[in-house]
């Protein structure tokens, strides 16, 4: 299941979005400036745009479906059944879209252009998460006065009920912290808007909003339930408290214990904004479409989807990555020649073993989350021995595996970097990266999840 593919509206022939025309059927009055929309009047909340923005969307999709209703999106062969829907486009996905040799473009923006045009912090030179979660949802860059509020909002409801503090409490610091976080998230069920609003009988064009309320309730209480489950396993159990007047990614690292270094609160920024969307065929963003397909609301949702995300074919292989960097550090010291790297690499292969951090069932060169990482280490820790031998295996690792003739993608994924980047910084506990991953994949498929209940 975790190859289908999703599409955007163009694959309709609904005309392009292009950057020298984003918005071609926007009505509303607005200006742009580089290739992106702007507002011209007072700036709106996210709900009051999403408000705005629903009638519209709810209109294209008629037009698509009267226009192209019996289009014939292509074959389906048996070994795309055996493939596990290998390929076969199946569903819209309205955030992103994985183009197999540019990699993922959030709503027609690439990763270098979120970098460039997302609002970032003061003095900060990364992406602000809260202005990527806007993008995603509208399809719109926000102002800085929008994100602000966004991060405020954030911080505002990011307390979390005593009894889902003692639930964490209470798990054995053996529990992986990728259960612990499923745990915590299926328990913040119990205060559901949708979930109450459902069992009160509120009618079906209201659904978004409390979809709404629910996925910026459970966003805002994540640095709280991470914070907890990585105080509790590694350190001394006390969590510092959220600020109001800072940013999400800030407050994160604040409950980590690492706001101190500001690079590492940029990291966080790019972090948390690149894993977020990988279209919606991956585990983790398909398994929270197809549980909330049933109403269930987004707390139920997402913890299924972390469920997915835990799995060392999908999120874990960052976890997986470190230990493997270790591992050959380890057998063949800090400095290996190109030749011992490639014998490293080599017996993983024979062993039967992946070589994690490598391959991709829809990209095909290397992915642009993994160069946006490498260029953060070229600018922050060039001279990091772990860093140098990541860039070692970047050149060995696509030889072998090529050589090898089995892969169809032999290139480094996001989760081949990551790892390093936050060993560099003192984040050393491996069993916990995952846990960082599903804090960003909150952001994707929760946006997706409103426009769901939508239309
Ligand atoms: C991501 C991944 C699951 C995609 O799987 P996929 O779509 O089946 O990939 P392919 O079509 O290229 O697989 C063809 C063969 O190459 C193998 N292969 C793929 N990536 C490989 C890797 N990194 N190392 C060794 N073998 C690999 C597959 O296991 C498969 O072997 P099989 O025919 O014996 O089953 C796979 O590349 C992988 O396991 N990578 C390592 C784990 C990882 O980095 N995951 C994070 C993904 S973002």
């Amino acid at each position: 299941m975790s190859f289908m593919r999703t599409l955007s509206r163009s694959s309709f022939g609904l005309p392009k979005i292009t950057k020298s025309n984003p918005f071609p059927r926007q009505v509303l009055p607005v200006t742009y400036a580089g290739g992106v929309r702007y507002y011209a009047a007072r700036p709106k909340t996210l709900k009051e745009r999403i408000e705005e923005l629903i009638p519209e969307k709810q209109e294209e999709i008629k037009l698509v479906k009267k226009e192209h209703g019996t289009k014939s999106m292509g074959n389906i062969t048996v070994d795309m059944i055996y493939g596990g829907m290998r390929g076969i486009k199946g569903l819209v996905w309205e955030g992103s879209v994985l183009d197999p040799e540019e990699g993922i473009e959030f709503r027609n923006l690439r990763i270098s252009d979120c970098r460039e045009k997302l609002p970032r912090s003061k003095g900060g030179e990364e992406p602000l998460p809260e202005g990527l979660f806007w993008l995603l949802v509208t399809g719109e860059i926000p102002t800085e006065e929008q994100v602000q509020a966004l991060s405020a909002d954030w911080a505002a409801r990011s307390t979390i009920p005593s009894f889902v503090e003692e639930l964490i409490d209470r798990c054995p610091n053996t529990l992986h912290p990728m259960s612990q976080f499923s745990l915590a998230v299926t328990a913040l069920q119990h205060d559901s808007n949708f979930a109450k609003a459902y069992q009160a009988g509120v009618e079906k064009k209201s659904y978004w909003q409390y979809v709404y309320e629910d996925s910026m309730d459970l966003i805002s209480k994540l640095p709280n339930i991470v914070g907890r489950i990585y105080r509790n396993v590694y350190k001394d159990g006390k969590v510092p408290s959220i600020e109001p007047n800072k940013d999400y990614s800030y407050n994160l690292a604040k409950v980590l214990g690492f706001e101190d270094n500001k690079d590492f609160v940029e990291l966080l920024r790019l972090y948390l904004t690149i894993h977020s969307d990988h279209e919606g065929g991956n585990v983790s963003a398909h398994t929270t479409r197809l549980v909330s397909s049933a109403l269930s609301d987004p707390y139920l949702s997402f913890s299924a989807a972390l469920n997915g995300l835990a799995g060392p074919l999908h999120g874990l292989a960052n976890q997986e990555v470190v230990r493997w960097i270790f591992n050959l550090r380890d057998s063949v010291g800090e400095s290996p020649s190109d030749e011992v790297v490639r014998e490293y690499v080599w017996n993983t292969l024979k062993s039967g073993k992946v070589v994690p951090g490598y391959g991709h069932a829809v990209l095909r060169k290397t992915d642009p989350r993994y160069m946006a990482q490498r260029d953060f280490a070229l600018k922050h820790l060039p001279n990091d021995p772990l860093f140098k031998l990541v860039s070692q295996l970047y050149t060995i690792v696509p030889e072998v595996l090529l050589e090898h003739g089995k892969t169809k993608n032999p290139w480094p994924n996001v989760d081949a970097h990551s790892g390093v980047l936050l060993q560099y910084y003192g984040l050393t506990e491996q069993n916990f990266y995952t846990v960082l991953f599903g804090v960003s994949r909150a952001l994707g498929v929760l946006a997706q999840l409103i426009w769901d209940r939508a239309l």
